[in-house]
């Protein structure tokens, strides 16, 4: 943590309310004063006056935070500025900051999270969404945030459970079996994005890569955000209610079942991943209510023929109906020669649909590009970016849906506020459906 990080935080816990109006707008978009007041008060289970709620936002306009959209009516909508956005992420790195730094009792309640964790991971070319860099996943914002670690996390049972070595760091123990010597492509994602489920190895991998591509964070929240849109795409729009999620990541709120099961209870989802700490999490991801379900298996993607034929798999999804295959963010640590979509697809019945993002050869600068693939070469995590026409190959014989494949800023998004450059993203992302 930096000088910067300490006055950001200064700035940001002297008024809770700033900070919790900043998360809120972040994670909510444009909202009415009545609304916002009542997202803060289920929040912090205290309801904020009006005129401490009217002094921050009069404080966050006049610090360029947060703007009013008139949009013609008498009520005006509030929304988080760019500058606003960039400074939630910061608060979320000073968050990682001390969540890996020893705990300091007086912190330990301040800020009011909307939990950011970084987790949006990071992202670019070489990067990703798990080189990349991260982005502030956010959790619910049904309850304060500690800035420790706190025991709500999903897995933190887990990690507990199964003690076997303690990251100096950071005071995360890791999992028996779980080489943190090396970094891994879940872990360094999770560094990303501002989760604890990070090692020293990930976070040096991490920084490396955020070194050659700064905006590594961003782009992870970005391929989060296409996530959510590509899952509620299937299933509100096309009536999917059985996915599969392979390259399932440390659990981040909102996960698949709970993006699917938010618009269809009955919806069913198979997480696939090889990271031994996401099966750690395994538990955390199988919470599913009743009527839908989910079900996890450790696998390797490479490995179709074994996913296909688990008998998880073919209890929990039928595939006489339409599945969504979501590979986010996955492929490109598959050389060409080991990729599995081919059989992945075939094995799926007609008005499938499958998603994918992919790290962009051709979304960055020539000398982000050499510098990234330094970093990238350093981290012992082997990345295989790919051009547009190669991530379109993975679609062949499919009807892409559209706008095709595009920077994943660009895929079915309808933010009002400027999106990132897609050379800051560097990635591309596409659904494509089964004829
Ligand atoms: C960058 S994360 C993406 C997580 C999630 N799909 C997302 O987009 O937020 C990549 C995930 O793919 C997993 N992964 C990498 N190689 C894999 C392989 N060969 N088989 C299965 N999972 C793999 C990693 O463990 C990690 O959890």
């Amino acid at each position: 943590m930096d000088f910067n990080d300490v006055e950001t935080l200064g700035d940001l816990v002297r008024n809770p309310w700033d900070v919790g109006i900043l998360f809120t707008l972040r994670s909510k978009g444009s909202l009415r004063y009545t609304e916002l007041g009542a997202e803060l008060t289920a929040w912090s289970g205290r309801r904020p006056s009006d005129s401490a709620l009217t002094r921050s936002l009069k404080r966050l306009d006049h610090h360029g935070l947060v703007t009013i959209d008139e949009d013609g009516s008498d009520r005006p909508r509030y929304m988080i500025t760019p500058p606003g956005t960039r400074r939630v992420d910061q608060l979320g790195r000073v968050i990682g900051a001390l969540h890996r730094t020893s705990a300091r009792p007086s912190t330990q309640r301040t800020v009011p999270a909307a939990h950011v964790t970084m987790a949006p991971r990071q992202r670019s070319a070489a990067s990703c969404p798990d080189s990349a860099s991260a982005a502030v996943a956010q959790r619910p914002m049904s309850q304060p945030v500690t800035i420790l670690p706190d025991s709500t996390t999903p897995g933190a049972t887990a990690q507990t459970s199964l003690r076997s070595g303690q990251d100096r760091e950071s005071n995360v123990v890791a999992p028996t079996g779980i080489d943190t010597s090396k970094a891994h492509p879940a872990r360094r994602y999770d560094y990303w994005l501002g989760g604890k489920d990070n090692f020293a190895a990930d976070r040096a991998a991490g920084d490396a890569i955020a070194a050659a591509f700064p905006t590594v964070r961003l782009a992870c929240l970005e391929n989060r955000a296409f996530l959510k849109r590509a899952v509620e795409f299937v299933v509100r729009d096309c009536g999917i209610r059985q996915i599969l999620d392979i390259g399932t990541g440390i659990p981040t709120s909102p996960n698949t079942h709970e993006i699917a099961q938010a618009i269809d209870p009955s919806s069913k989802v198979v997480y696939v991943d090889n990271d031994p700490i996401v099966l750690t999490h395994a538990r955390a991801l199988l919470v599913s209510a009743s009527p839908g379900s989910t079900a996890y298996i450790d696998a390797d993607v490479r490995s179709p023929d074994r996913i296909l034929n688990d008998p998880q798999l073919r209890q929990t999804l039928d595939f006489r109906e339409p599945i969504a295959l979501m590979m986010i963010a996955v492929l490109h640590f598959i050389p060409d020669a080991e990729l599995p979509v081919r059989q992945l697809v075939q094995a799926l019945p007609t008005g499938s649909y499958v998603a994918v993002t992919h790290v962009a050869t051709d979304l960055v600068n020539p000398e982000v590009a050499a510098k990234l693939e330094a970093a990238s070469q350093g981290s012992g995590i082997d990345t295989y970016g790919r051009d547009r026409s190669q991530v379109a190959g993975f679609f062949q014989g499919l009807e892409l849906i559209e706008p095709g494949v595009v920077p994943i800023t660009e895929w079915r998004d309808e933010r009002s506020e400027p999106r990132p450059d897609p050379y800051d993203i560097g990635i591309w992302g596409a659904v494509g459906r089964l004829l």
